[in-house]
């Protein structure tokens, strides 16, 4: 892993309800660096809803959207350093991990019992198109953890205050 690149991206990736939003906030509030959503530039590029795209394109294309907003993100790294959310999916892609790989650019992968992200997500008044119920959250969970594995670092959110979570991965980053 080369942290030594100026100016910096970290890239926030894990399970639907790891925090990687709000703990991507906190972490920028900290460290000074600007913020960004994944999710919403795929919105903004595409000029709809996730929701939207995976109902009337299906999962497929929105992959090859999240694909395009990735390359079109890094195309970005000489800009100000960022703090990036990515989409529960995005690093379980190999072709978009391997690109995000390729940055050099620390990953960090928040992680969560299935039984507490579950609950965060129930708590949360989002539309998540890949929460069904709670066997199917569980298998793609599962099926999905090896790929989070190969994060550079990996941060446990169990029980966990978001600012807490932003202060272990300043750390880890050698930033705290
Ligand atoms: C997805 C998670 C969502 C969003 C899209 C697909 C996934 O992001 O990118 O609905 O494949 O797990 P969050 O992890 O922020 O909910």
């Amino acid at each position: 892993m080369n942290t030594e690149k100026s100016p910096h991206f970290v890239f926030l990736v894990g399970f639907m309800g790891a925090g990687k939003t709000s703990v991507g906030q906190a972490l920028s509030r900290r460290l000074g660096w600007a913020f960004e959503d994944l999710d919403d530039r795929i919105q903004t590029r595409e000029s709809e809803t996730i929701e939207h795209i995976f109902r009337t394109a299906g999962e497929a294309a929105f992959r090859i959207a999240e694909r395009e907003a990735v390359r079109e993100l890094l195309a970005e790294v000489a800009a100000s350093p960022r703090v990036v959310a990515l989409g529960g999916g995005t690093f379980a892609d190999p072709e978009t991990a391997f690109l995000l790989q390729g940055t050099g650019f620390p990953i960090i992968f928040l992680d969560a019992s299935v039984e507490e992200l579950w609950r965060r997500c129930c708590e949360q008044a989002l539309e998540r198109p890949l929460r069904q119920d709670l066997d199917q959250f569980t298998e793609l969970y599962h099926r999905r953890h090896p790929h989070y594995l190969r994060a550079s670092l990996r941060v446990e959110t169990g029980g966990k205050a978001i600012e807490t979570i932003a202060t272990e991965v300043a750390r880890v980053l050698g930033l705290g």
